[in-house]
Order: structure tokens, then C-alpha cells, then sequence
């Protein structure tokens, strides 16, 4: 029979963490749904238990996980304070001084403080669906509970940096060879546990006290060169691998120095920041009030359309194990798309991304038609043809013609009126917008699109074939642009208008990247091309306000036919495969400030980068005062997953919450007079107020 330890402390939720004697083997099972995150309460059972194993006079000890995991990390949310006695190396001493031997038995996941707390035991057995890693990276953070010191005693160093600073996340196959478990167990994961220590004997194993694996020095160069590379100069990274180095010596020091930098981090800008996230992004894959029980099964999709767009849709949608149904105008058409489908599939088994039978699953699951009906056993449509209107309705009225009642169809659409596009069905609820972003198979973020009339069970399907695909979704109402495009597109305006005033475009991207950004906004305008955006202003010339400022810099790089990357010129030219300024695109900004009758200023790098942030945090605040996001959070998961905004910053608006807001102020006088005519000033100070940032500002 389980009987609970008796909690102590008011803070303790009684429970936490269950024990039982099985024979004389003590049986310690963390219970604290949904993830069984190692809170104080479960920190505290597990000190317990071991004290009551010992009252019991146990000859061992196994501590697994209740439900869907072992221990999925520490608890997040305790990461902004103080943290409550017993912390981690605490209850992982207490483990470690027990005169029996405790045997951690993983499933599901053990990640971060959970993989800490199993290094603390003696042994470790894995059920195979384990995953194991250290990701406290991505978090800001390093590993504190000597992670960075049981690991590389087990693994070995070179090892040891590439798994923490990439924040892998491994199988327990991968593991079992890498030494961080002894063993994999099918089936009865406590009876593979029990026999483990049973059929011993199972001494006393610290992964601290054993000696470091030999290795060759240039194996762990390379893995710190290659991990700093990536890491992108964040301080974290280069505190773990210096840790890591460093665990072959005198194991008591190492982990008190580990502990510190730790606790340093752990409230460092980038980990509030990057936490804050972590909370927002789980957050914006629900909708307030929104029954997700009535979401539909998908398995069986359909693609229209084999465009660049569409061949990634497909990609995403086989990748995540269900049938797609490929359509293309004609037979010609489809051919290309489906060789170049094929040839990504070939491609991804050369580099070693994709087994091969994994790619012979997804050439089985993938058929092409030029016909509607071959969609008729479709539960899900996704449109991706070409961006116009008329185009769209076409395809969505033949679709409603095509599918069964049931089935739903989404648009691809990234800036047009999706209520205006369902207008003539005879079933408008079924449609929503799934915006991807390209490659759709890479890029996390999707845009799920509400329009007037879907309804709710569509709109929760939406968000859960999101979750099947392993995308961020964001939800958004209708309007220009939806939450990305319509920011994004005020950031390349203020971008513009600071050339037109005086800036160099490289100065503009400097700025921006330095600032954190993946790609400033000119080189990402000749990377994705700038005819799509040429073709836009054309058909809005003649409805745009006469009397607002126009940069006509663009038009004339068009006109001069530089259109971006793909004409080996834009903003830049690329004659040297690489970007450089070129005094054809000065002379043509020169001529353009003249015709505008502006005389250039200089702008400094922070002046840049604060007009482009101000830009973006009025126009998030224009569209959630319009209701087009739901909640702030969302917006700042929308740009740091589609947009390069650099993660560590949290996102435009944490970074706006988190600034003076004297400066802000500021920065905002000084966009409205840049903008001019027709600027739009946002409720910032409110949208601000209301961002809960998790830290006193
Ligand atoms: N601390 C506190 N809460 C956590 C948590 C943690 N370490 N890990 C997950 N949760 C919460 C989530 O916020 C979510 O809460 P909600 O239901 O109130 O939104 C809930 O647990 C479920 O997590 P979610 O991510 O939505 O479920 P999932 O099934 O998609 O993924 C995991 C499960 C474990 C893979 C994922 O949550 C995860 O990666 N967790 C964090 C791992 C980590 O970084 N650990 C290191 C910390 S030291």
C-alpha cells in the first residue's frame, strides 16, 4: 500500500512525492502533475523519503515519476526568488550519503534538475521513449545541481559540452551508449527496477567520486570551439564549458563553484527574460474559454498548391506522420513539385536527418492529383496558391465542393481578409487561416487565423494539428498582416524612413543585428525579395494617402532591377557572394532624399535600434487594442519565433516592459514625428502595465 510522507512545512503540498516498502527496497514516487517539476514540496518529499528508507532500514532505494514522466526540470516558477531549503544539491547529498544504493527509474522525460537529480542516484535505468538532456541553456541558465560535473564523469567532457550547450534533449538509446544510464527497461519499469537492485550487488556509485573517462584534449577543443560558435556569445555558454573543463578536478570545489555561477544566472536578464517566454509560448497555444475537446482528429490532409510554400507544408505535414494529398493546376506542374519533394526527402537521408525507411513512410503516405476529388478522404485542406483574392476564393469554393461536411479548410494566406475570402461558402465556420512561415517545415511559428465565422471545435483543431506538427502557434483575429506581417511591416517602414533621413541601409542592419536580431531588415528585404512587396505597393498606390511620407527607395531599386538575392543585387550587391554596400544603391538614396527634399542626418547605433523597437511596440499595441492579439505575451512569442527577435531579450514587449519608461516615452515622441501624417499612436503604457514580466521592474 502507498503511504504518503508526512509533509512538515506549510509550503509543502502533502503528497509530492508517495513511499512505500516494497520487501526491503523503499519505492519513492514524485507526484506533482502535469510534470512532476521538482518544486520545493518535491525537493522536501524526496529528503524525506530517503530518511524514512532509512528508518525502515531499506536496503536500497528506486525513485521514479508518477504519470507521464520522471521529472521534467526544476520548477520554473520558483527561479525568480529565493530558493527554499532543501535546494537540489541538498536533497542530491542526501540521496548520495543514504547507505544504500538508489537506483533512479526515468520515463517519459527527465530534463534539467530531473537528469540532475538521477545523476545524484547511484544507477539509472530508462524505459526507451525516455528523453534525457540538460537544457538549461536555453533557459539562460547552466545546469546548478552538478550537471555540469556527474555528467562529463560519465559521458566524458567533449561529450558532455556538445549535449549541455546545444540543450539536447537524447533518447535512452543514445544515452545507454553514452553512459548516462545503465540500462533500458521494456515494459515494468519499478519491476525492471526492483530486479536491478535485487539481483546485485549494487554498491554505493557517486557519479562524482568516479574517475574522469580519458580523452583526447583536441576532441574537447573542438566541442567548445563549436559550441561557443553557436552560442552566439551568450555568458552562460561559456560559464558551462569552462565548468565542464574543468570537472576533472577536485570534485567538492567544482560543484561549489558550479553552484555560484548558477545562482547568479539563474537571475540574470536573459533568464527572466528567456522564462518569461518559456511561460508565454506554452500560453499562446490556448485560447480563453475554448473547449479543446471538441478537436478534430487529423490524420489525412491535403495541400493545394506546389509552390515553394506549399512543397514546405507538405514537407511539415509528412514529417509529422500524417497523409497529404497533393494538388497542382496540371500534370506539369505537379511533377515539379513532387520531384523537388522527393529530392528534399533524398537530401535529408544523405545529411543523416532521416532514416531510410522514415523516408520510404512519407513517399507512402504523399500522392499528388490535378483533380479535387482525390481530396474527397481529406479531414483537413491546406490552400497555399497563389496570394489574390479572386485566386483564393476559387479554391476555397471548389474545396467546399469537393470535401465532406466535416472536413476543414484552412488558408495559407498572409495578408488577405480571410472574412472577405469565406464570403459565397456555404459553410463559412469551417475555414481558418494557418499562416506558415518559409521554409514551413523549419520555421516554428504558425499563425492560427480566427476569422468572424470559424467556430470554436475548427479553431481548436487548428491548435492542435499545430502541436502535432511541432509548431508555435499564435492565435490571431483578421486584419492586414495578421500579428507578424502587420509588425513587421511598421519595423521595415521605420526602417525606410531612416535611410530617406540620413542612415546608411548596412548601418540600419548593423544596428539591428548588434542589437540581437538574426538579419537586419535589408538584408532580410534581398533575401526574401523585394518584388512581392513592389507588386503590393502598386495595387495600394492608388488608395494611399497622398499626404503621408513615401519612400520611394524600394521602387527604384526595382526599377533598376534589384530585386534582392535572386538578381545577385538589392540593397546590396552580392558580386562577392557576400553583401556589400554598392555606391549605385547611396546614389540612388541621395537622389531620393533630394526628390523628397530631405537633408540626411546621422543617426547613432542606439538611436537606430531604439526607433526600430518603438516602431514595433506602437504597432503591437495598435493590434491589440484592435483585438487581433489576445494577449501581449503573444506577441513577443509571434517575433521571436518568426521573426529572428533576438529570444534572449524576451521579445519587443517584455523589452519595452523592462525599460526605463522615461526613454520609451521618448523613443515613441520621436517615431511619431519621423512617421508623421497619418502615425497611429498605440496604448503602450497600458499594454505595458498590463505584462506580467515575472520580475520588479
Ligand atoms: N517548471 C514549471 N512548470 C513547468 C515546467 C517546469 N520546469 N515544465 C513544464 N511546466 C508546465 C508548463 O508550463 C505547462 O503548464 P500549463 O499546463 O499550466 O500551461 C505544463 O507543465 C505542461 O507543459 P507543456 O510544455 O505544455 O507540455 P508538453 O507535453 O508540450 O511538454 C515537456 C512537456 C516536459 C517536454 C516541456 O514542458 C518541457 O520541455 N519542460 C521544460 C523542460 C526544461 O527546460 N527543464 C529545465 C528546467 S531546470
Amino acid at each position: 500500500m502507498n503511504t504518503h510522507v508526512t509533509q512538515d512545512t506549510p509550503e509543502a503540498s502533502p503528497g509530492a512525492v508517495g513511499f512505500a516498502m516494497q520487501g526491503d527496497i523503499a519505492v519513492l514516487t514524485i507526484d506533482n502533475p502535469p510534470v512532476n517539476a521538482g518544486s520545493h514540496a518535491v525537493r522536501r518529499g524526496i529528503t524525506d523519503g530517503i530518511a524514512a528508507a532509512r528508518e525502515a532500514g531499506a536496503t536500497g532505494a528506486v525513485l521514479m515519476g508518477a504519470g507521464r514522466c520522471f521529472v521534467a526540470g526544476s520548477d520554473l516558477r520558483e527561479f525568480g526568488k529565493p530558493l527554499a531549503w532543501p535546494e537540489l544539491p541538498d536533497v542530491i547529498a542526501t540521496i548520495e550519503d543514504a547507505p544504500f544504493p538508489v537506483v533512479a527509474a526515468l520515463h517519459g522525460v527527465a530534463l534539467g534538475g530531473g537528469l540532475e537529480l538521477s545523476l545524484g542516484c547511484d544507477y539509472r535505468i530508462a524505459a526507451p521513449d525516455t528523453r534525457l538532456g540538460l537544457p538549461e541553456v536555453s533557459l539562460g541558465f547552466i545546469p546548478g545541481a552538478g550537471g555540469t560535473q556527474r555528467m562529463p564523469r560519465l559521458t566524458g567532457r567533449a561529450s558532455a559540452i556538445d549535449l549541455i550547450c546545444r540543450a539536447a534533449r537524447i533518447p535512452a538509446t543514445e544515452a545507454l551508449t553514452l553512459g548516462l544510464v545503465d540500462g533500458l527497461a521494456e515494459g515494468d519499469l519499478l519491476g525492471a527496477a526492483l530486479a536491478f537492485l535485487r539481483e546485485g550487488p549494487r554498491p554505493k556509485r557517486l557519479a562524482r567520486t568516479l574517475p574522469p573517462p580519458p580523452e583526447d584534449e583536441a576532441a574537447i577543443d573542438a566541442a567548445a570551439r563549436s559550441a561557443l560558435k553557436r552560442g552566439k556569445g551568450r555568458p552562460n555558454i561559456a560559464e558551462a564549458i569552462r565548468l565542464v573543463r574543468a570537472s576533472d578536478g577536485d570534485a567538492e570545489a567544482m560543484l561549489a563553484e558550479e553552484r555560484a555561477v548558477f545562482q547568479r544566472l539563474r537571475l540574470s536578464d536573459d533568464a527572466f527574460a528567456l522564462r518569461y517566454l518559456f511561460f508565454a509560448e506554452r500560453k499562446a497555444g490556448s485560447v480563453d474559454g475554448l473547449d479543446m475537446t471538441g478537436a478534430r482528429r487529423v490524420s489525412a490532409t491535403g495541400v493545394i498548391g506546389g509552390g515553394t510554400m506549399g512543397q514546405g507544408i507538405v514537407r511539415a505535414l509528412l514529417a509529422a506522420g500524417l497523409s497529404v494529398v497533393l494538388i497542382e493546376r496540371d500534370e506539369a506542374a505537379l511533377a515539379t513539385a513532387l520531384s523537388a519533394i522527393e529530392a528534399s526527402l533524398g537530401a535529408q537521408v544523405a545529411k543523416g536527418r532521416l532514416s531510410a525507411s522514415g523516408a520510404e513512410q512519407r513517399r507512402a503516405a504523399l500522392s499528388g492529383a490535378v483533380d479535387y476529388g482525390a481530396l474527397s478522404g481529406c479531414e483537413l485542406v491546406i490552400e497555399a496558391v497563389f496570394e489574390e483574392m479572386s485566386v483564393k476564393q476559387d479554391v476555397l469554393a471548389r474545396l467546399e465542393a469537393a470535401l465532406p461536411a466535416e472536413a476543414i479548410i484552412a488558408t495559407n494566406t498572409s495578408y488577405l481578409d480571410i472574412d472577405e475570402m469565406v464570403q459565397g461558402l456555404s459553410h463559412p465556420e469551417r475555414v481558418l487561416g494557418l499562416h506558415f512561415f518559409s521554409p514551413a517545415d523549419v520555421m516554428k511559428l504558425l499563425e492560427v487565423v480566427r476569422a468572424a465565422a470559424t467556430s470554436d471545435a475548427v479553431l481548436a483543431s487548428g491548435l492542435k494539428l499545430a502541436g502535432k506538427l511541432g509548431k508555435q502557434p499564435v492565435v490571431a483575429r483578421v486584419g492586414e498582416g495578421f500579428i507578424g506581417n502587420r509588425i513587421y511591416a511598421a519595423y521595415r517602414r521605420r526602417a525606410e524612413l531612416l535611410v530617406l533621413d540620413g542612415a546608411a541601409p548596412e548601418e540600419v542592419d548593423a544596428a539591428a543585428t548588434g542589437f540581437g536580431f538574426a538579419m537586419g531588415p535589408f538584408a532580410v528585404s534581398d533575401m526574401s525579395g523585394l518584388d512581392i512587396a513592389w507588386a503590393m505597393r502598386k495595387r495600394q498606390a492608388a488608395t494611399r494617402d497622398p499626404q503621408a511620407r513615401y519612400v520611394t527607395i524600394p521602387d527604384r531599386l526595382c526599377e533598376a532591377g534589384r530585386l534582392g538575392r535572386k538578381t545577385g543585387k538589392g540593397w546590396y550587391a552580392y558580386g562577392s557572394g557576400t553583401a556589400e554596400p554598392d555606391p549605385e544603391v547611396a546614389a540612388l538614396i541621395d537622389a531620393a532624399r533630394a526628390e523628397a527634399g530631405v537633408s540626411p542626418q546621422s543617426f547613432d547605433a542606439g538611436t537606430i535600434q531604439r526607433q526600430l523597437l518603438a516602431a514595433i511596440v506602437n504597432e503591437a499595441a495598435c493590434l491589440l487594442d484592435e483585438g487581433i492579439a489576445q494577449r501581449a505575451s503573444d506577441v513577443d512569442v509571434a517575433l521571436t519565433n518568426g521573426y529572428g527577435f533576438p529570444r534572449w531579450r524576451g521579445g519587443p514587449l517584455y523589452w519595452a516592459a523592462t525599460e526605463g519608461r522615461a526613454g520609451l516615452e521618448a523613443d515613441l515622441k520621436a517615431l511619431a514625428a519621423a512617421i508623421g501624417h497619418g502615425f497611429r499612436a498605440g496604448p503602450v503604457a497600458e499594454v505595458l502595465a498590463a505584462l506580467d514580466t515575472g520580475r520588479e521592474v
